[in-house]
């Protein structure tokens, strides 16, 4: 089937207290890994790809990948830019064919991050592109390489959540309540009030970043609390790295069998946290 866009998927997961599983992509065993999962737990699905990613593979290659794999996939898959920084990759996304898109504001203040998200918005609603923007700041993967912790100062305020989503028109809302990109190197302790609080002030689904790690109890609580959207990279690529890995020293399996094994290693990963966040047979 053709893309949906996350009006098309995340209502019903906000309705009915389930999380929908955004899972980065680079190449095809990402892809077909994750893709498969879905229709696997028949579950919908978004698969995103982050604007840094371009180091690997160009956004317009992902775009016809994906499109294949999901025109053949009996789940609803939406393919979504991810941390986009500038508008410039945004519109390429679209042209391309992305029916999600997000406007990575976070660092810049909010009057800015309000002013290019509302522009954001104005080009890609007319097309039937959905748009997320981010308000509160996640630590990064340097970041956390470094041992560096979020801290409160870098978190959601709830009102301003409000008045951000008001005023910018975004369909979706990425959070900052403790998580962070990558695998923690400490026991995370989530923000839970702050984001029952934010739920309750802000209309849109709300998304979590930063799924690597996080415990199962983490994913069912914060989706209890109003998360319906759950983004994870890293896991994926370590468990991966590690299918790869254990094949390297095979002398009879050679590239295209760590190709399947990482792609197989994905599958199992994507099919785990989609049953941990509820959305196996909400596929429709
Ligand atoms: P992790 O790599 O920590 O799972 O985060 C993924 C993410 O939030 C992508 O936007």
């Amino acid at each position: 089937m053709p893309f949906v866009n996350l009006n098309e998927i995340l209502p019903a997961a906000k309705a009915n207290h389930y999380g929908v599983g955004a899972f980065n992509v680079i190449g095809e065993p990402f892809i077909c890994g994750a893709i498969t999962a879905a229709e696997k737990e028949a579950s919908p699905i978004i698969i995103a790809f982050a604007e840094v990613h371009e180091s690997y593979v160009p956004l317009e290659f992902v775009a016809e990948m994906v499109k294949y794999w999901a025109q053949r996939a009996r789940v609803p898959v939406a393919l979504h830019l991810d941390h986009a920084k500038n508008v410039d990759t945004i519109i390429r996304a679209i042209r391309a064919g992305f029916s999600s898109v997000m406007y990575d504001g976070s660092t810049t203040p909010f009057a800015d991050n309000v002013k290019i998200t509302q522009k954001v918005v104005a080009i890609a609603k007319p097309v039937g592109v959905t748009v997320e923007a981010e308000l509160g700041i996640l630590t990064g993967v340097e970041e956390v390489a470094e041992g560096k912790r979020p801290t409160e100062d870098f978190y959601t305020d709830p009102e301003q959540a409000a008045e951000f989503v008001e005023k910018t028109g975004c369909d979706a809302l990425a959070v900052s309540i403790g998580t962070a990109h990558g695998m923690y190197t400490w026991e995370t302790m989530l923000d839970f009030n702050r984001l029952q609080k934010i739920s309750e002030l802000v209309s849109v689904p709300l998304v979590l970043h930063g799924g690597s790690g996080l415990s199962s109890n983490d994913f069912r609580t914060a989706i209890s609390k109003g998360i319906s959207k759950v983004n994870v990279f890293t896991e994926c690529a370590l468990a991966a790295g590690r299918a790869v890995r254990e094949a390297v020293n095979d002398n009879s399996k050679s590239f295209p069998d760590f190709c399947q094994l990482g792609q197989k290693a994905i599958e199992d990963l994507v099919r785990s946290k989609i049953r941990i966040f509820g959305s196996c047979g909400k596929a429709v």
